[in-house]
């Protein structure tokens, strides 16, 4: 089977070596979790090997975005330029435009790049443009399938429901796609440790151990057991 690496040292052994090409995977968690960081982490690694990719943001605008990556090293601008690299801003609380983008021009820009891998950040932003439950459903369902049929890998970030914090906010997106990777705090002294697990990745084994990462100049880091002190 052929795989695509994460671009997070530590995680693709946990994946026995990459999410399975073509899959889908919700990257949960709560806020300062480092969920972008992930998306963009992801889209970076793809560009680093030649690939095509698409990041989809709710969140930041492009100058923001730009700007968040060049934290990390990782010169998004550049392949924009070289035409490597599409970055789509939709705006949350335009919802009538934005639903209007989703049904019409997005999907139809997802299949024409032709993109290898695609984040989206984040797809509980995007659940959020609907008002009742039913819509909400069959906006997910169709957003994923045309994502799917692409045939790029994806990675669709999302909140936490803050009472349940193991499931995403809208309880939807974990049926949609093939793998869920969980992203949490964990207390330990006066410390917020960031804990990573993978909890689902269809067509793989994968370790459901739960590990330590940071997040550091480079980008999320899983810490390799041994490393712990
Ligand atoms: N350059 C960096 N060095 C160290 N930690 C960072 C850096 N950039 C971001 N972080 C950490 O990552 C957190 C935010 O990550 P982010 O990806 O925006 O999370 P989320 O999208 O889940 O809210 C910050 O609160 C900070 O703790
Ligand atoms: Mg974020």
């Amino acid at each position: 089977m052929e795989r695509v690496k994460t671009g997070i040292p530590g995680l693709d052994e946990m994946l026995n070596g990459g999410i399975p090409k073509g899959h889908s995977v919700a990257v949960i968690g709560s806020f300062g979790t480092g969920k972008t960081t992930f998306a963009m982490q992801f889209i970076n690694e793809g560009l680093s090997n030649g690939e095509r990719c698409i990041f989809l943001s709710l969140e930041e605008d492009e100058d923001s975005i730009y700007k968040s990556a060049s934290v990390f090293g990782w010169d998004f601008k550049r392949y924009v330029e070289e035409d490597k690299l599409l970055v789509i801003k939709l705006d949350p609380e335009d919802a009538k435009s934005s639903v209007e983008r989703l049904q019409s021009d997005i999907p139809e820009m997802i299949t024409e790049f032709n993109a290898q891998r695609i984040s989206v950040d984040s797809i509980s932003l995007i659940t959020m443009l609907y008002e009742t439950e039913e819509e909400r459903r069959k906006a997910l369902f169709s957003f994923s399938k045309s994502v799917k049929e692409s045939g790029a890998t994806s990675l669709f970030t999302a909140e936490v429901d803050p009472r349940n914090p193991t499931v995403s906010r809208d309880g939807l997106v974990e049926y949609v796609v093939d793998g869920v990777i969980l992203l949490r705090f964990v207390e330990d002294r006066n410390l917020m440790r960031p804990r990573i697990r993978v909890l689902k990745m269809r067509r793989t084994a994968h370790t459901r151990e739960e590990k330590e990462y940071e997040i550091t100049d480079h980008g999320i880091e899983v810490i390799v057991s041994g490393d712990v002190f």
